[in-house]
């Protein structure tokens, strides 16, 4: 991918700098991002994406509204910066996490620059613990797939993933696409169903591109053909990600995720979500109540992205004034869900399951 991580620190500069997703695989640029709006711009503009990643550039938003402040009141200041970043994105529950983290490290008996320097530890641990999170959920991933290789006689594995919840989401290696790329690092034939992911193409942009850098045999179809593949026996297993997932086990993820899993469930294909524990949020009990749904800009429907002679362009693919809804994500019930791929281990999707493997949360 060229850069060995999604997001860092540039020292000389003191800024931040990320990959520009909005652009990928047509154009692989860099941002700067200096300021606390600049870091929630780029959340809600998607230049950065994906729970842990968003948890991240929130993380560094917080220390930049330190690096920057000017005013009178410090704390006053970082809990109106802590509000502003929570409000850009609703679902991911990894940004108010990293956020609330954040102002909890922040000391009245401290000097404000003294607090900017626990702010920026506090961003770069967070970002060291994710990258540690996505090894682990490999890891336990990894073993799951060897499970299913070793009946295949040497036949791929054929795995599907929806959305793009790979180390472009993460910081590296990602959550779903972590045990696959350590299957492919193994040696183990895999062979990945890469759903496009309407309306922003996350899949056919994002994911196709990362497996496509890491040499791993990979196919783009078209969201509606999971079933279909199913019904034939072409997956074996389907692994998502996640962007918040209840105490019970309700796993909320990019929308259509829903969907696979009721395929999966009708064709015994197990469903698993691969998630770390930034992303569960303990308070919760019932996704489909409770967890806030982002609902985005209706353009991201009726309009789309593609390259024509050398050339990217905007194209309107539905009729001028069309009504059309962009709901973000869906929560796909406990009761569908094979298991919880965490970086503590795999578990049942259910309270009992997640509190063995977290009983500090009890
Ligand atoms: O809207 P996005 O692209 O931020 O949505 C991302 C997803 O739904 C991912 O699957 C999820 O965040 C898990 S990322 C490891």
């Amino acid at each position: 991918m060229g850069n060995p991580q999604t997001i860092w620190y540039n020292k000389e500069k003191d800024l931040i700098e990320t990959v520009d997703q909005r652009y990928l695989p047509f154009q692989n640029l860099i941002v700067e991002i200096s300021t606390l709006d600049e870091a929630r711009f780029a959340i809600t503009d998607m230049i950065v994406r994906g729970a842990p990643l968003i948890g991240v550039t929130a993380a560094y938003g917080m220390y930049l509204a330190a690096l920057n402040f000017s005013g009178i009141d410090f704390n006053q200041e970082m809990h109106r910066a802590a509000d502003w970043l929570k409000s850009s994105r609703p679902t991911a529950v990894n940004l108010a996490f990293a956020v609330d983290e954040a102002l909890a490290v922040i000391s009245g008996q401290k000097t404000v620059s003294e607090n900017t320097q626990m702010l920026f530890d506090y961003a770069e641990n967070l970002k060291q613990r994710e990258i540690g999170f996505s090894k682990n959920i490999g890891l336990n991933g990894l073993e799951l797939i060897k499970t299913i290789s070793d009946k295949k006689n040497g036949e791929p594995v054929q795995i599907l993933t929806h959305c793009n919840a790979g180390r472009l989401a993460c910081i590296e290696l990602g959550t779903a696409t972590a045990p696959i790329y350590l299957a492919y690092e193994a040696g183990i034939p895999i062979h990945v169903w890469v759903d496009e992911t309407r309306p922003r193409n996350q899949g056919a942009r994002l994911t196709a591109w990362e497996l496509g850098e890491a040499g791993i045999p990979h196919t783009v179809i078209p969201d509606n053909a999971g079933g279909h593949l199913m019904q034939h026996q072409m997956v074996d297993m389907v692994i998502v990600g996640s962007d918040r997932t209840t105490l019970n086990g309700d796993v909320a993820n990019k929308i259509g995720t829903y969907l696979k899993a009721l395929a999966a469930a009708d064709n015994e294909v197990p469903f698993y979500a691969a998630l770390p524990s930034t992303t569960i949020d303990w308070r919760l009990n019932d996704g489909v109540a409770e967890i806030p749904i982002e609902q985005r800009d209706g353009r991201e429907v009726s309009m789309m992205e593609g390259v024509l002679n050398n050339e990217v362009h905007e194209f309107r693919i539905i009729l001028e004034g069309s009504p059309v809804a962009n709901y973000g994500f869906d929560v796909t019930p406990a009761r569908l869900v094979t298991g919880l791929i965490t970086e503590r281990g795999v578990c049942k999707a259910t309270r009992e399951g997640i509190l063995e493997l977290f009983p500090e949360k009890r």
